[in-house]
C-alpha cells in the first residue's frame, strides 16, 4: 500500500485494491481494539486533533485509535480556543502544529479547508470532515461495515442493492461512500431525498459511468423495498441558512420498525453514520428500530476504531511492527464486542 507518509483528503485517493488492504490491516487490528491485547508501536507518536465543528464519534475514535497504538493525542475544539479566533490562517497554523505532531487529523465547516490545511502542513492530514464536501474516513468504516455484515448473509459488495436516504445534497458522509462504492461492481444505488436536497449531479453520474444502476425517488417505500443495506441520514441543519430552512424538510424520511417491516426483506441492514437526531419532529431512525438484530449503527461506530488504527498503523509505517510490540492486558476487560 501507498499512503505511507500520505495525506487523506478524498476517497479519490483510493483503489480497490488500496481499500482491500486497509480492511485486512483493520480486520489485524481487533484484538488491540477489543482490549485483548495491548500495543505500544506507536509510543511517542502525538496526533494533533483539531475539530472546528461539533464530533462525538470521529474525535474520540481518533484519538481512541492512536492511543490503542500506544501513541498521544494533543486536541483543540473549536475556532474559539485556537489563535485562529486572531486571525491567524490555516497555512500558518498548519506550519506550526506540524511541528508539534507526528499526524494531525482536522475536521472544519469549509470545503476545501483540509486540503487548503494540509498544504502547509509537514506532517500528514487526516480529513475529519470538511462542510458538506467529504468524510473519507467514515466512508472506508461504512464500507467495512457493509462487508462485515453481507459476510454473514453469504454476500460481496459487488451486486449491492444499497438505499441512501434523506439530505444527500449536504450529507458528506454519503458523498465519500458514492464514490468509494464506484470502485464495485453491479451496484444499485436508490438516492431517496427531497429534491432540493437531491446527491450532488457529479457522483451520481460518476456512479452511472461505474456501470452503477441508480434511481432517485422522493418515495421512501419505493427506495427501501428489497434492499441489502439502508443507509439513513440526518438533516444537516447546520448547512441550512436557518432552522426555518431545515424545518421545511425534518422528519420527511422516517424509518421505523412498521416501516421496516412493511418494505424491507426481513435481514436488510440498517446503517446510519450517525448522530441520529432522536429530538421529536426528526427521528429519522427511530429508537423503536434498537432491538432490530439488522441495525447495524453501534457495530458501525465501533468499526471506526478499527479502520483509523489501520490508518494510523499504513501512514505511519508500523503494519508489520504491531505486534512486536504487544504485550497481555494487565485489567479486567468485560467483554464488550
Ligand atoms: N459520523 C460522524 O462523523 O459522527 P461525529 O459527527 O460524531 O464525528
Amino acid at each position: 500500500m501507498h499512503f505511507q507518509g500520505s495525506h487523506i483528503l478524498n476517497i479519490g485517493q483510493f483503489e480497490r485494491s488500496d481499500v482491500d488492504q486497509l480492511f485486512a490491516v483493520a480486520d489485524a487490528m481487533r484484538p488491540y481494539a477489543h482490549r485483548d491485547k495491548v500495543t505500544r508501536v506507536l509510543d511517542g507518536a502525538i496526533l494533533g486533533s483539531m475539530f472546528f465543528e461539533a464530533s462525538t464519534r470521529t474525535r474520540i475514535s481518533f484519538g481512541s485509535a492512536f492511543n490503542l497504538l500506544g501513541g498521544q493525542v494533543r486536541e483543540t475544539t473549536g475556532f474559539e480556543s485556537t489563535a485562529i479566533a486572531k486571525g491567524e490562517s490555516l497555512y500558518d497554523t498548519a506550519r506550526v502544529l506540524s511541528g508539534y505532531s507526528d499526524v494531525i487529523v482536522m475536521r472544519h465547516p469549509a470545503e476545501g479547508s483540509v486540503a487548503e490545511f494540509a498544504a502547509g502542513s509537514r506532517v500528514p492530514v487526516i480529513n475529519g470532515g470538511d462542510g458538506a464536501n467529504e468524510h473519507p474516513t467514515q466512508a472506508l468504516l461504512d464500507l467495512f461495515t457493509i462487508r462485515s455484515e453481507l459476510h454473514s448473509r453469504k454476500r460481496e459488495i459487488d451486486d449491492l442493492r444499497i438505499a441512501m436516504v434523506g439530505d444527500l445534497r449536504y450529507g458528506r458522509t454519503v458523498h465519500s461512500l458514492s464514490r468509494l462504492l464506484s470502485l464495485y461492481k453491479n451496484v444499485e444505488i436508490r438516492l431517496v431525498s427531497p429534491t432540493e436536497l437531491r446527491m450532488p449531479g457529479d457522483i451520481v453520474e460518476a456512479l452511472r459511468s461505474s456501470g452503477h444502476k441508480v434511481i432517485e425517488t422522493e418515495v421512501l417505500e419505493e427506495g427501501i423495498a428489497g434492499v441489502d443495506i439502508v443507509y439513513s441520514t440526518r438533516l444537516q441543519e447546520e448547512r441550512f441558512a436557518s432552522p426555518a430552512d431545515a424545518d421545511l424538510y425534518r422528519g420527511r424520511f422516517r424509518l421505523n420498525q412498521s416501516v421496516y417491516t412493511a418494505n424491507c426483506e426481513p435481514n436488510t441492514v440498517i446503517m446510519h453514520p450517525l448522530p441520529r437526531d432522536s429530538r421529536e419532529g426528526a427521528r429519522e431512525l427511530d429508537d423503536d428500530l434498537n432491538d432490530n438484530p439488522n441495525l447495524a449503527i453501534f457495530r458501525q461506530s465501533d468499526n471506526g476504531v478499527l479502520v483509523r488504527m489501520a490508518l494510523f498503523a499504513i501512514i505511519l509505517d508500523v503494519v508489520d511492527q504491531v505486534s512486536a510490540h504487544a504485550s497481555k492486558v494487565n485489567w479486567y476487560t468485560e467483554r464488550r464486542f
